[in-house]
């Protein structure tokens, strides 16, 4: 443990799996105290069982990134325990892929709500404290696809790019309180779901990539971790990719 973020109180949503997990486990790694938002309680609750058994101090809350009322009691309780919320990981998103002519305008609908509004929710929950204490700091993930575009992932590509621009707009609006906004453009990273592509998939792939290898949930979250430490004290309204060279 470096304890580059002792003492500080993080929240990241979508974190029960996956790179929010994966950022919630270096962030604890560090000495933050993490807080594990996600869908579901039981995993919500076996994630947190997880790091508190490496000795890490983390709680978890049940939540849909969409749901304003939730979203703000849970920022009042966190304030109202800790006297201060640090950090917030705007992680949770999801994918529904289809080709624009076969999009179901439900599929379009539900991945901006979590990807796009989910984002700007927990951004405008939270800002009362962060604004009031005026510190704190938010690294949004989007993904090289919302700078990129991509057939068959037009409401992916649509959310994430909205997510750019909102991290480059609260940026703006925030800054004179000394709050930082930055944006993660992950490319193709080893997750559970990509573990179980056929190695012909993750070759082809692999090949479209500089660095000629996916990269790994620990990529992102060191990233995260940067932005979210004193290191990037002078750094907002950035989107830094972390794509093996993707996107030069
Ligand atoms: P994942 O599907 O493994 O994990 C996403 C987590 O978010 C899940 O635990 C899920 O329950 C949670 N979640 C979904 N909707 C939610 C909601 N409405 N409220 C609260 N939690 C919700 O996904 P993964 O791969 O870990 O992705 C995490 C983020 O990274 C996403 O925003 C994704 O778009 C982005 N990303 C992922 C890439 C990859 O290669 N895996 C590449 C670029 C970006």
């Amino acid at each position: 443990m470096q304890n580059r973020l002792e003492k500080m109180i993080a929240v990241i949503t979508g974190s029960a799996r996956g790179i929010g997990y994966g950022i919630a486990e270096r962030f604890a790694e560090e000495g933050s105290t993490v807080i594990i938002l996600d869908l579901n309680q039981e995993q919500v609750d076996e994630a947190v069982s997880r790091l508190t058994a490496h000795g890490y101090s983390a709680e978890g809350y049940a939540a849909n990134v969409t749901d304003s009322e939730r979203i703000g009691e849970i920022f009042k309780e966190l304030d109202a325990k800790y006297g201060k919320i640090d950090i917030l990981v705007n992680n949770a998103g999801i994918t529904k892929d289809n080709l624009i002519m076969r999009m179901k305008e439900s599929d379009w609908d539900a991945v901006i709500n979590v990807n796009l509004k989910g984002t700007f929710i927990c951004t405008q929950k939270i800002s009362r404290y962060l604004l009031k204490q005026k510190s704190g700091c938010l690294v949004n993930i989007a993904s090289v696809i919302g700078i990129m575009g991509n057939a068959g992932q037009a409401n992916y590509a649509a959310s994430k790019g909205g997510v750019i621009s909102l991290t480059k707009s609260s940026a703006k609006e925030f800054a004179s309180r000394g709050i930082r906004v930055n944006a993660v453009a992950p490319g193709f990273i080893e997750t559970e779901m990509t573990q179980n592509l056929p190695e012909e998939v993750v070759k082809s792939y692999s090949a479209a990539i500089p660095l000629q290898k996916m990269g790994s949930i620990r990529n992102v979250a060191d990233l995260c971790l940067f932005l979210a430490s004193k290191e990037a004290e002078y750094i907002t309204g950035q989107v830094i990719n972390v794509d093996g060279g993707l996107i030069i």
